[in-house]
């Protein structure tokens, strides 16, 4: 199965949003974390720094914590200003038969690597801050969503409270992963922020709320 955390408008937590949901689910589960996005953001929260070779989608991975992480590479900005989205989809299908789930971190905007990965996806995650940018983004993202016909989950990302929002494709969950000091700090360590607080804190709370969203995100 893939996973695809997808918005256009950058900053909104999709590579937050992959890692934390690859962590939760490899505690089950055999996941890949498939880095889509040139500028590397999946791959430096492992602490791994971009590669400045040119690999095809899916042939350099590393195993951390579980999860077999394919970190970015130069192939892939290649990919992204001259590529097939046909040939990138062919190839991410491929790496996904490896795994029982694949969970794919997108750039933010709409072009060859982003598009792939939601037309590959079984099911597209997307994370959403409460903000009039962002929520136009979610709507621009939903038009696109109909016309490759495909559906998305939504969920407040940064937000205290849950967003409300009536998409065509896009359904938003009453769920909010709430601002918190523990992502930066996680980052900087280079460790999922649901497995730093597991070693941090007594009673963690972000990982709960990560296991959640996995749960709806694989069902709906
Ligand atoms: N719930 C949260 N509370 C506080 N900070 C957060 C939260 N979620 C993510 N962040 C921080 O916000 C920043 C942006 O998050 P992230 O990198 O996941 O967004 P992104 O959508 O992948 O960005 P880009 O579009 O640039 O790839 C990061 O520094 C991250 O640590
Ligand atoms: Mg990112």
């Amino acid at each position: 199965m893939i996973v695809t955390v997808i918005n256009q408008k950058g900053g909104v937590g999709k590579t937050t949003t992959a890692v934390n949901l690859a962590y939760v689910l490899s505690k089950q589960k055999n996941v890949g974390l498939l880095d889509m996005d040139p500028e590397g953001g999946t791959s430096f929260s492992f602490g791994i720094r971009r590669d400045k070779k040119e690999y095809g989608i899916g042939d350099k991975s590393v195993n951390i914590f579980n999860i077999e992480v394919f970190p970015a590479h130069l192939g892939l900005l290649k990919l992204e200003l001259g590529g097939e989205v046909e040939d990138v989809v062919k190839s991410v299908k491929s790496v996904a038969e490896n795994f029982d789930v694949l969970v794919i971190d997108t750039p933010p905007n709409l072009g060859t690597l982003a598009v792939a990965s939601m037309i590959s996806a079984d099911k597209v995650v997307s994370p959403v801050t409460p903000q009039p940018l962002a929520i136009e983004a979610v709507r621009n993202l939903d038009s696109r969503l109909q016309s490759l016909e495909k559906k998305a989950i939504a969920f407040a990302s940064m937000s205290k409270r849950p967003l409300e929002l009536d998409l065509k494709a896009v359904k938003f969950v009453q769920l909010s992963i709430p601002p918190s000091k523990l992502f930066s700090e996680s980052s900087r360590l280079g460790v999922p922020a649901s497995r730093y607080e597991e070693i941090k804190l007594k009673r963690p709370r972000v990982g709960r709320l990560y296991e959640e969203l996995a749960k709806v995100a694989l069902s709906e």
